[in-house]
């Protein structure tokens, strides 16, 4: 694996057309001192660009350009796309979104597009093709970054043109009205259509809407705006062919499924704003990092946004603590970024963020903040120096899937509970990140054959082909964790009947008779019943604990049961399985484990598939990744941590990290 950089990448957002030029010049002066490769340049342009319809100023971006070459500053040129002028809105009322109520949303704020608008698409494109004609050749143009956050305000559009482009899409998608009325399952509550223009948007309705026709808005949504990036990238690609194109991504986001757009991008980069004040940001921090290295397949990709300090737009915003915007960025770089980037430059003086931090703060250069810039700055650049890291890959020997479909799906009213999909992930993900095992993410019918282990948390909606993946993967010798609430119906959301699962009731070893979420918040129990209706059920095992949110009914065929449930509907029933053959190992766990407890059961199933950590001892708010030659240990704490690895102990100071040679640290 290489690097598309010679370096990592080091900078921001920057947004010259919020000052006078007099600043521009200080702006490169202090670039060059805190080491910035990258600026990010236009992102909110447009009005700047293109202050009449087909009118363009390009000579103040010339000026930035020169400016920023002339210091050795590389850009990442914005497509500015991103938040059209109020003049597009003005000429044209539809371009603007339309909510599921029907009330159109106004300009004053930004991205006020509807991502089915002709007279918007037409607009920006015309946009980028000057913007690519103009600065293609400029030297300083290292890459496209193109519009910004698709899909982070108003994703969802019921206007008109939306209405067309979502009958369009499902008449490419099911090929006639029959095959839409089969998927959706219209027969019921009498709402089959005789024709495709019969189908409106799903805005609001009297109760609860279709499930199928729900997912599929979601579904076109996420394409419609793919749409808008693959039309820009059209025009980057045929003028520009040359130059690497991305778009910056916001990790775990619902609305758009980010399996699909990452074949499209040249690198992949993600916007990351970890609370200071959660002690579990680093939790999601992590799982988005590793999220990013796997869309991309395992290639470097760049954390192109993440805050110096404070953000303005958290009910109360607390700042970084002294240290931990450099863990947070050698965070990312362990988990595979290239490149450590921010919004933004300069603090702005004005306008909505004003209140938000910067590399460059309101106070100027005497400051902790840009102090803590300049030295991380030096010390990426030292960093890219050999060849033991930048470029490399992050090794992983556990897989988890994640699937955009079942998060729609779970998510929805009329299901059996309320499981929040992302927080049930993460809760799933956190066993593994505690012992320092660097976890990939995979796709429904992701390659699964390169890992020990695959974790299914909650994966809902499972096509027949999802399911067999999966089967293949323990016929191949694979080990296999799956929860409750996964295979439950397919990529229509129709049940899988017969006891749920499909084809992975001959994996697991079992059926599924009822679900029984709990009625109130409570505890359950896993241990040895006072009164076991199936005495027959040979216990194998002992994970004894709490649990909580969910029991069901589990018919197990040649599957062993590691551990029934001790009280509640399910009462003596197996709550967790597993089932060997030839092949490998299937478990199932049929409820939602506490913190402790899943812990516990996570360290089973580990054992099991020869996974070991390269923490001794699992510990909360610290990480252990191992990235090329390269081990990070990073405390997100504000305590001092001692981190075990090989039966040797490593002081990290608070807010610290502790970076060391792999041969050195895994010696035996
Ligand atoms: C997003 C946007 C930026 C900025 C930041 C603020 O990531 O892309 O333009 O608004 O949020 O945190």
């Amino acid at each position: 694996m290489t690097s598309l950089f010679p370096a990592f990448r080091f900078g921001g957002d920057y947004n010259p057309e919020q000052w006078p030029r007099e600043v521009w010049d200080d702006d490169v002066r202090l670039m060059t001192k805190a080491g910035v490769t990258t600026a990010t340049v236009a992102i909110f342009a447009w009005a700047r660009l293109e202050p009449q319809p087909g009118a363009f100023d390009f000579e103040w971006l010339d000026d930035v350009m020169d400016r920023l070459h002339a210091g050795g500053v590389r850009v990442c040129l914005a497509t500015a796309t991103a938040s059209p002028p109020p003049w597009l809105a003005h000429q044209f009322p539809g371009s603007l979104p339309v909510d599921a109520r029907g009330v159109r949303l106004g300009v004053g704020s930004r991205q006020q597009y509807s991502a089915s608008s002709s007279a918007y698409r037409e607009h920006a494109l015309r946009l980028v093709e000057k913007l690519a004609e103009r600065y293609g050749t400029h030297p300083a143009l290292e890459s496209w970054h193109v519009n910004n956050e698709y899909g982070c305000h108003a994703p969802r559009s019921y206007d008109p043109e939306s209405a067309a482009a979502f009958r369009a899409w499902l008449e490419r998608r099911y090929g006639s009205i029959d095959a839409v009325n089969e998927a959706w399952g219209t027969a019921f509550w009498s709402q089959r259509y005789g024709s495709f223009e019969e189908i409106p948007v799903p805005g609001a309705m009297p109760t609860t809407p279709n499930p199928t026709m729900l997912l599929d808005f979601d579904r076109f949504t996420s394409d419609a705006l793919r749409d808008l990036y693959l039309a820009e990238l059209e025009v980057l690609r045929r003028v520009t062919p040359h130059v690497p194109v991305t778009t910056n991504f916001m990790g775990f986001h619902k609305d758009v499924d980010y399996w699909s757009w990452a074949p499209h991008v040249d690198y992949v980069s993600d916007d990351h704003y970890p609370y200071p004040g959660n002690p579990d940001a680093h939790l999601m921090a992590a799982a988005s990092r590793d999220l990013m290295r796997s869309l991309g397949g395992g290639k470097p990709w760049i954390l192109m946004e993440q805050a110096t300090s404070a953000v303005n737009w958290r009910a109360r915003n607390a700042p970084k603590p002294a240290g931990l915007n450099r863990v947070h960025s050698l965070q990312a770089v362990a988990r595979g970024a290239d490149g450590i980037q921010y919004f933004q430059w300069r603090a702005a003086k004005a306008g909505a963020e004003k209140f938000h931090s910067a590399m460059l703060p309101h106070g100027g250069e005497d400051t902790r903040i840009f102090r803590e810039v300049e030295a991380l700055g030096a010390e990426l650049a030292e960093l890219s120096q050999g060849a033991a890291l930048l470029g490399r890959e992050v090794p992983a020997q556990v897989a988890m899937a994640f699937d955009w479909d079942s998060w729609r799906a779970i998510e929805q009213e009329s299901n059996p509970t309320t499981i929040k999909y992302r927080d049930t992930v993460l809760e799933w993900y956190r066993p593994f990140l505690r012992r320092g095992i660097t976890v990939d993410f995979v796709p429904p019918c992701g390659m699964l054959d390169a890992y020990d282990l695959v974790v299914v948390p909650v994966m809902q909606a499972a096509s027949q082909a999802a399911l067999e993946t999966f089967s293949r993967y323990v016929d191949g010798g694979g080990t296999l964790l799956v929860t409750y609430q996964s295979g439950i119906v397919d990529e229509n959301l129709h049940i899988w009947l017969d006891g749920y699962l499909g084809p992975l009731q001959r994996t697991l070893g079992l059926h599924l008779e009822e679900f029984a979420p709990l009625a109130a918040d409570g505890d359950l129990h896993l241990g040895a019943p006072a009164d076991a209706p199936l005495p027959s059920l040979a216990v194998t095992g002992d994970l004894p604990g709490v649990a909580e949110l969910w029991q069901e009914v589990v018919i197990p065929h040649d599957a062993q049961v590691v551990s029934r449930f001790a009280d509640g509907f399910a009462a003596g029933l197996p709550a967790i399985t597993r089932r060997r053959d030839q092949g490998g190992a299937a478990w199932y766990v049929a409820t939602q484990p506490s913190r402790e407890l899943l812990d516990d059961v996570v360290a089973k199933v580990l054992d099991d598939a020869g996974v070991a950590g390269l923490l001794d001892q699992p510990a909360d708010g610290v990480e252990a990744v191992r990235r090329g030659d390269v081990v990070f240990l990073l405390n997100h704490t504000g305590k001092p941590a001692t981190l075990t690895v090989r039966g040797r102990a490593h002081e990290v100071p608070a807010y610290g990290a502790v970076l060391r040679p792999a041969d050195d640290l895994l010696a035996d």
